[in-house]
């Protein structure tokens, strides 16, 4: 499958049905990966904010044709590491590449902004194992990622933690650049 990976235009941020198709990839994907660790009708993100990422010139899109088929946001820490998050594909075009193609996309744009590592966060339960997060864990591992730390999710977003359905931490992972 041929894809095209690019950072969207910053005027795209003005097109509602296309932040609208974002925004619904995102929380479809996400309601079925994180099931068990939200409350019910919890949702991964909201138009407002996906636009403000399109106009910060952060959201990364993989197009197959004229499909949208997943989709990544980069960005850059104050801590000086290029983070990558909200990596989603289409479900009916997994287990071609799309992921490991938009992973790949995140650490070039990294790197063409001269950042000398890459991080990813990982929310994991606390007190158990999730299938999907495991499948990430070891995925992001052949890739080449190592864990460096542990932060409890309340700590990162206290406003956030009622909707939580369970106990999170986000297991941090770096990659050298
Ligand atoms: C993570 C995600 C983006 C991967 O997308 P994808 O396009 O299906 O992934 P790829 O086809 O690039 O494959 C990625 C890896 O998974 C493996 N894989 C893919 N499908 C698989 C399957 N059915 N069973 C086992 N392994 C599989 C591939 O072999 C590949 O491993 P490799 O790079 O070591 O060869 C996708 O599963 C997704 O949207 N998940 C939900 C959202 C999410 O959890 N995002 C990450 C938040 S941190």
């Amino acid at each position: 499958m041929a894809l095209d990976i690019s950072i969207a235009r910053t005027g795209s941020a003005d097109d509602a049905a296309f932040v609208a198709e974002v925004t619904e990839l995102v929380n479809n994907v996400y309601a079925d990966a994180e099931k068990g660790l939200w409350q019910p009708g919890a949702q991964r993100t909201h138009a407002a904010e996906l636009a403000a990422i399109i106009r910060a010139g952060e959201l990364g899109v993989a197009l197959a044709g004229t499909r949208l088929v997943g989709a990544v946001r980069v960005c850059r820490l104050a801590t000086g590491e290029g983070e990558f998050g909200m990596l989603v594909a289409d479900p009916a075009h997994r287990g071609v590449g799309v992921g490991r193609e938009l992973v790949g996309f995140a650490e070039a744009w990294a790197r063409g902004q001269g950042l000398p590592r890459m991080q990813l966060e990982l929310l994991v339960p606390r007190d158990w194992t999730h299938p999907v997060k495991e499948f990430l864990r070891e995925w992001y591992t052949r890739l080449g990622y190592r864990e460096v730390r542990r932060d409890p999710f309340e700590q990162a977003h206290p406003t956030l933690q009622p909707q939580l359905a369970t106990r999170c931490d986000f297991v941090v992972f770096h990659k050298p650049l």
